[in-house]
């Protein structure tokens, strides 16, 4: 068994995907397993930059400091270098079946996937929503790093 190594993608990383980064982070530490952890985008518009302001926030209130996560973009090597890609949204998903090498290794889930009762659902996309949306995909990344830690614990 190859050593865990997830990888979070979402739209633009600097909402969604950071925060679902944040909360398994906080996940894998509390349960003392060893996991490669990072998360990219779709999109390139966001790269290099810091986390979006209000998931900044968001992950602060819940005892996690994301102000140093950059930006980056999903890349062909993600798709060997991880064991599991894990799309945000039902869109990220598609896009990265459309990427996605013919020699990959890496098991592509939804993050909802590994919830009981929301399999194949999206995380919604907080970015034109309000503060309060942030707490939403806050809820969501804590239910699916759960879920995730669990997969992986099952796997090992
Ligand atoms: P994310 O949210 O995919 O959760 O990081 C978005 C961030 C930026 C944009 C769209 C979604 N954008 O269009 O710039």
């Amino acid at each position: 068994m190859p050593r865990p190594a997830v990888l979070f993608v979402c739209l633009g990383n600097i909402c969604r995907s950071p925060l679902a980064e944040a909360a398994f982070r906080r996940e894998v530490e509390r349960r003392g397993l060893e996991v490669e952890i990072d998360s990219a985008g779709t999109g390139s518009w966001h790269v290099g930059h810091p986390p979006d302001r209000r998931a900044q926030a968001t992950a602060l209130r819940n005892g996690v400091d994301i102000a140093h996560y950059r930006g980056r973009q999903v890349e062909p090597e993600d798709f060997r270098r991880f064991t599991h890609v894990v799309a945000l949204d039902r869109d990220n998903l598609a896009d990265l079946k459309r990427i996605r090498p013919s020699d990959a290794t890496a098991e592509l889930l939804l993050l909802l996937d590994a919830v009981e009762g929301r399999r194949g659902k999206s995380v919604a996309d907080p970015y034109y929503g309000e503060d309060k949306d942030f707490d939403t995909t806050w809820a969501d990344a804590v239910a699916g790093a759960k879920g995730l830690a669990d997969l992986i614990e099952g796997e090992g």
